[in-house]
């Protein structure tokens, strides 16, 4: 049953430079951009980011300013501090069997770089997979990952399902339904993550005397490793 949905993955499947290798930086790169951050946003920055820091080794030897002004506009930098101790990680003692030790790795990506990189029999499942499984109430195998990804995104919608394009409308106990609207994320305008957004541009710039900054904003960036104070100076860690 499967292959119904692998047919339609081939004809319309989208071409992500992520699928094109299986070298577990990139994809870890991929999936810790994809977490929180829209596809076409995601490809002209891994595609920059492959080709400034093209190994774990590089990565790991830059300093951490460099990789947090290289994030800006990706959004939740704390992923960037993450990724950054994860490249550090890797470059001294090789990739872990259980991929959660990395740090900002939780099961969902530990399960798409297993995967995907080193060919492990799982099925990721993020937001778009889980709808898809539980609409239909069907168990899929572990080369269904990519496919499962791109009929939530594209066809298994959230609200509106496109059930008359889907290859797995027959049999499909969920055709035709309709969903209310989800929470959505809340607003970014106005937000404390905006507030932070702020802060850490400002500073990412050049070192800023902390008084003329959102002093919770700075407290909370600090507390995540993205910037430090000292001597009255905010600045990005070193
Ligand atoms: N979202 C999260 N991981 C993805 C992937 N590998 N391909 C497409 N969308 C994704």
């Amino acid at each position: 049953m499967d292959a119904a949905l692998l047919a339609w993955f081939r004809e319309n499947g989208r071409d992500l430079p992520w699928r094109h290798t299986r070298d577990p930086y990139a994809i870890l790169v991929s999936e810790v951009m994809l977490q929180q951050t829209q596809v076409e946003r995601v490809v002209p920055r891994y595609l920059a980011w492959l080709e400034r820091w093209p190994t774990a080794e590089a990565l790991a030897a830059a300093p951490l300013a460099d990789v947090i002004r290289e994030w800006q506009g990706l959004g939740y930098n704390r992923r960037a501090v993450n990724l950054h101790r994860a490249a550090q990680h890797v470059a001294r003692k090789g990739w872990p069997e259980d991929l959660t030790e990395l740090p900002g790795i939780g099961r969902y990506t530990a399960d798409a770089v297993a995967a995907f990189a080193f060919g492990a029999p799982v099925v990721p499942e993020d937001t778009n997979v889980r709808r898809v499984r539980e609409r239909t109430g069907r168990r899929f195998g572990p080369q269904c990952g990519q496919a499962l990804m791109d009929l939530g995104a594209t066809v298994c919608l959230a609200r509106v399902p496109r059930c008359n394009v889907c290859p797995l409308a027959p049999g499909c106990p969920s055709r035709g339904r309709r969903y209310p609207p989800s929470r959505r994320q809340g607003r970014f305008e106005g937000s404390f993550r905006q507030r932070r957004a702020r802060v850490l541009r400002a500073v990412a710039q050049s070192p800023q005397p902390a008084e003329h900054l959102d002093g919770d904003a700075v407290l909370a960036l600090e507390r995540d490793g993205l910037v430090r104070v000292g001597d009255g100076l905010v600045a990005l860690p070193d």
